[in-house]
């Protein structure tokens, strides 16, 4: 088997948060290696710590214990500058609310991210937006307000924001939790698309149970812990350097 890197690691992940007087143990010791160009999906009762994984995974908090590797580098080590741009650079995030901003219209909404980034392009020509606008086949809906979208439409939307700048990885918490049935199949089938032909990876939360059919590997959460893992990295797999 050749080696392949892990674009993510956790390592005895912990996190408590402090409710009053009470300590809330949301993870309890996570080990968990995501493959470059792997398309996961985590699932597990409510409150057993999945959101709470994905903003660690995202660098947007920090670990109470153990620790977050994103391409080898310890989040723990960076600085809050470092972390920022690593969370801007390697990290796109969709979540169950879209998040879009109302007054801007859905190509507005996408080159803030291109703005921010500073990747937009002045020449108007962006074969990779539109290559992505074809994907997620909304192509000919970038003119309109997000009120006048509907959800399933305003999620792509989020997510062509989510990977206009190429992140390394895609996190999405639950991002057909606000949909219906078959809106929810229209976007899963799409983050199957993204990660098959943008070999994007791809580390996604959901309830839905058709889930399997979209995904390389399942990942099972409860309590705190990864309780099942369909497709685990083992030791011999990988060629992390830890920096
Ligand atoms: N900011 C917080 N302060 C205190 N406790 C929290 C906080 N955020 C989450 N928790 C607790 O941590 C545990 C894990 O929460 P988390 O949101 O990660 O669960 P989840 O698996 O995403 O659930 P759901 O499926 O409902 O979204 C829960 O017991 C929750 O009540
Ligand atoms: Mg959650």
């Amino acid at each position: 088997m050749s080696k392949c890197r892990a674009i993510l690691e956790t390592v005895d992940l912990r996190k408590t948060y402090r409710l009053g007087d009470v300590d809330v143990e949301a993870l309890r010791g996570v080990n968990l290696r995501i493959r470059e160009t792997e398309l996961a999906a985590i699932m597990g009762p409510s409150g057993c710590g999945k959101s709470t994984l994905m903003h660690l995974l995202g660098a947007m908090a920090k670990p109470t214990g153990g620790r977050v590797l994103i391409n080898g580098r310890d989040i723990a080590m960076m600085n809050d500058g470092q972390r920022t741009e690593v969370r801007r650079k390697q990290i796109g995030f969709v979540f169950q609310k879209f998040n879009l901003l109302p007054i801007l219209t859905a190509r507005g909404n996408i080159e803030v991210a291109r703005t921010i980034q500073g990747t937009a392009r002045g020449d108007g020509h962006d074969e990779h937006l539109a290559e992505l606008l074809r994907l997620l086949m909304i192509e000919d809906k970038m003119g309109r307000k997000p009120s006048k979208l509907s959800g399933g439409e305003q999620q792509r939307v989020a997510i062509a924001r989510a990977v206009v700048n190429r992140p390394a990885i895609l996190l999405a918490d639950e991002p057909t939790g606000a949909l219906d049935s078959k809106n929810s199949e229209i976007v899963l089938n799409m983050f199957r698309e993204l990660n098959r032909k943008f070999k994007q990876t791809i580390i996604l939360v959901t309830h839905n149970p058709e889930l399997a059919a979209y995904t390389d590997r399942l990942i099972e959460m409860r309590d705190g812990l990864v309780v099942h893992d369909s497709n685990p990295v083992g030791d011999e797999e990988i060629s992390t350097l830890v920096i």
